[in-house]
């Protein structure tokens, strides 16, 4: 029997999942497809149960649907529902959907395991406070920072998620102009969807220095701005390829309930990419 996947979004054509779980199939000696679902904002939620009746075992959810899937689900785990933001829905044998978020336990192993940061005592800028960056406060907080600020353009979305995150660690938040007067940081995340656009956010020179990673979610065949932009000022920077690799095979072990070695499928996806 071959299980089913797929990913929900707008625009979703050059969403590399269905190579990545694909790959982690190969990898795990497991049958499974996985394909690529457009939606619009009327149709997601009847998406997502014609998926469920179909027979499909999950379906991951990306932009811009991730704070919407919250509410096609029937149960949440804790750090879906504490980010009201699931970027993975489990087609479980009783019927319910139950709603996952394994962007932040992706970025972290990325940031940590990969490019061999240390979190512990670091201090963290979030840059955007949208489905994106919400689903990645909690682990960055569980991470052990000295400091996980978070910066938006519309200032009152970050006070918001700082506000739903403050029992767990030091975040606080601002808009961007608060940023001029702020010291460098040693990792400085990129959560906003500018980058699709070729565009960056508003930021002041002083934030970026060479201890700094300058990480985008993103992932592309070039560089983005942002990284453009925080390289020429001395920081390393990386694209979210990482991510979009490390909450893959999070979200696979939930469905398959075996975790695939992510390590064997970059080189694929650097040639895809280039
Ligand atoms: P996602 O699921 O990718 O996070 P989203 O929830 O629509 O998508 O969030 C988009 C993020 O990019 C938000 O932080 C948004 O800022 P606002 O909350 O102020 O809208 C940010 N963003 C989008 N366009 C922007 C722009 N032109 N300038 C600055 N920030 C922008």
């Amino acid at each position: 029997m071959i299980n089913r996947y797929t990913v929900i979004g707008q625009p979703i054509a050059h969403s590399l999942s269905p190579v990545v779980h694909q790959l982690f199939g190969d990898l795990t000696q497991r049958k499974v497809k996985y394909t690529r679902t457009e939606a619009t904002p009327e149709t997601f939620e009847s998406i997502v149960l014609d998926w469920q009746r179909s027979g499909a075992k999950g379906c991951n959810i990306t932009a811009p649907f991730k704070e919407l899937a919250v509410t096609v689900c029937q149960r949440m785990a804790p750090n879906a529902k504490r980010a009201g933001s699931v970027n993975t829905i489990e087609m479980h044998r009783d019927g319910a959907l139950v709603g996952h978020n394994t962007d932040g336990a992706g970025l972290v192993a990325d940031i940590v395991v990969n490019k061999r940061r240390v979190l512990q005592d670091s201090r963290i800028l979030l840059l955007g406070a949208g489905g994106a960056a919400r689903g990645v406060i909690a682990p960055l907080l569980d991470a052990g920072p000295t400091m996980l600020h978070v910066a938006n353009r519309t200032s009152a979305k970050a006070d918001t998620l700082a506000s739903l995150f403050s029992d767990m660690g030091p975040v606080s938040a601002s808009g961007y102009e608060a940023l001029g007067d702020m010291a460098a940081f040693d990792v400085m995340i990129n959560a906003t969807s500018l980058s699709l656009n070729g565009e960056m956010p508003p930021l002041p020179n002083g934030l970026v220095g060479s201890q700094t990673l300058a990480y985008d979610m993103t992932y592309a065949k070039q560089d983005t701005v942002f990284m453009s932009w925080s390289r020429s000022r001395g920081a390393d920077t990386s694209s979210g390829l990482g991510m979009l690799v490390e909450q893959a095979a999070e979200s696979f072990f939930i469905w398959e309930g075996v975790r695939p070695k992510t390590r064997m499928v970059y080189p694929r996806l650097r040639e895809l990419l280039s």
